[in-house]
């Protein structure tokens, strides 16, 4: 490649500027690997961005890509409506936690939160509630990269220096490093921290806040399982107070914890749940925010006749070609049962697997959850400003691993497809990046 065509793409979350002087090209894909222009294979433990679930590269999905574009490449959402993205919301909500039966669809994470954020609202004003407008989101939680999801950003570079609107308090991080080191599954200490809303809610009234929105396992910002009864003790305080429960599935969606979605997994249902990524393996563009019925219904009863009940949406909300790609998805999901692989032996597997690295002496934790997991480094900032995470994410990338970095985690999400072998070449090549960079 030309060093002059490396110029024109800014690459989002990026070092351009490292990436320039050391290109990472990646031309093909299949199963759970990925491979380099340069030809080399490297094992992918993160399933692309936490959203190739099937593995990469599935025939059958590809085949009906190309057919819903032979047959209608595009319709429009608004007014309209292709059958198709019927049938998908259909299939979709077989998998909603009990209640969740609407889907209003967008074309990634970031959208589905701010849609969520506003359909909300829109709820909260239809009930007569004008002045319950305030979120509360969380420390170290992700939730995109909008001006609405970015207010709700708990990790600080995402957020600071950016256009945020005002009205949004922090829950606690729930990582507890000290307590809960080495846990396995969901650790033990750490409910408690669903105390600090009603501090939050004493302090604002909770007929200023609009709902609280939290990922059920934080994602991208170290993976984090919540502390066992912390995510019902949060539905309770929400329902005592009448405000609603967002749960960002966005990573956690489509079989990553053992269940079809986090909610279902930990038995505690929300009131609206945004999902993107895996909802069609990753493959075409596309988000879903799934809504509980009576929530509609009362912004439908609100709205006046002949107008949209929501004036929002996107050109390519629930695109036919995005959710062919759904259906064809969810044919392999259900077939080769990949929405609970994660919790059978497999899951039990990764566990073992990554608990094995307890030795290494850098490690003062590691976590794991389904088919998700993270090992976090002692700092040193000395010599890692950044993090300890990157260079060992670079080395790896050199001995044939793809993962990801955040400051001093890496985090682990490998395709629900995964084996146990490609599980064991995992640990091996992590443990030897990890010596190859600290010894
Ligand atoms: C929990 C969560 N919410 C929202 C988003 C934003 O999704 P997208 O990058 O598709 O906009 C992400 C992305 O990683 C995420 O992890």
């Amino acid at each position: 490649m030309k060093e002059a065509s490396l110029h024109n793409w800014w690459q989002p979350f990026t070092n351009v500027r490292g990436f320039r002087a050391n290109p990472r090209l990646i031309e093909r894909a299949e199963g759970c690997f990925v491979y380099t222009s340069d030809g080399r294979e490297i094992l992918d433990i993160t399933a692309g961005l936490w959203c190739a679930n099937l593995g990469h590269s599935r025939k059958e999905v590809a085949d009906a890509v190309h057919a819903q574009l032979m047959q209608m490449d595009f319709c429009p959402p608004f007014q309209f409506g292709s059958p198709v993205t019927f049938r998908f919301a259909e299939k979709l909500v077989e998998y909603a936690p009990e209640g969740l039966n609407r889907v209003f669809f967008t074309n990634s994470g970031s959208e589905s939160v701010d849609t969520a954020m506003k359909i909300a609202t829109a709820y909260q004003r239809a009930r007569g509630k004008a002045t319950k407008t305030r979120f509360v989101a969380r420390e170290r939680g992700y939730h995109g990269v909008n001006v609405g999801s970015t207010s709700l950003q708990g990790i600080t570079n995402n957020r600071k220096g950016f256009p945020t609107i005002d009205g949004v308090d922090f829950l606690p991080d729930p990582l507890d490093i000290a307590s809960n080191a080495f846990s396995r599954g969901l650790p033990e200490k750490g409910a408690d921290k669903a105390n600090v809303l009603e501090q939050i809610i004493a302090f604002r009234g909770a007929e200023n806040i609009c709902a609280v929105i939290v990922e059920p396992v934080v994602g991208a910002g170290g993976m984090v399982p919540p502390p066992q009864s912390y995510l019902a003790a949060l539905r309770a305080i929400c329902d005592k107070h009448d405000i609603l429960l967002i749960f960002d599935e966005v990573v956690t969606g489509f079989g990553r914890t053992g269940s079809a979605f986090a909610s279902v997994e930990f038995g505690v249902t929300p009131d609206l749940m945004t999902t993107a990524k895996a909802i069609n393996g990753g493959t075409v563009p596309m988000g879903g925010v799934f809504i509980k019925e009576d929530i509609q219904q009362t912004i439908f009863e609100a709205a006046p006749a002949g107008v949209p009940e929501i004036f929002h949406g996107n050109t390519y909300a629930g695109a036919p070609v995005a959710a062919a790609a759904g259906l064809a998805a969810f044919e392999i999901y259900e077939r080769e049962g990949l929405l609970t692989r994660a919790s059978g032996p497999i899951g039990r597997y990764w566990e073992d697997a990554l608990h094995s690295l307890r030795d290494v002496p850098h490690l003062i934790d590691i976590r794991n959850y389904g088919l998700l997991g993270a090992i976090t480094f002692a700092p040193n900032p000395a010599e890692y400003p950044t993090g300890v995470g990157v260079p060992v994410h670079n080395r790896c990338f050199e001995n044939g691993l793809l993962c990801r970095a955040v400051g001093d985690n890496m985090v682990m999400s490998p395709p629900l497809t995964i084996q146990e072998s490609e599980i064991d070449l995992f640990v091996k090549r992590l443990r030897q990046s990890i010596v190859d960079v600290l010894g």
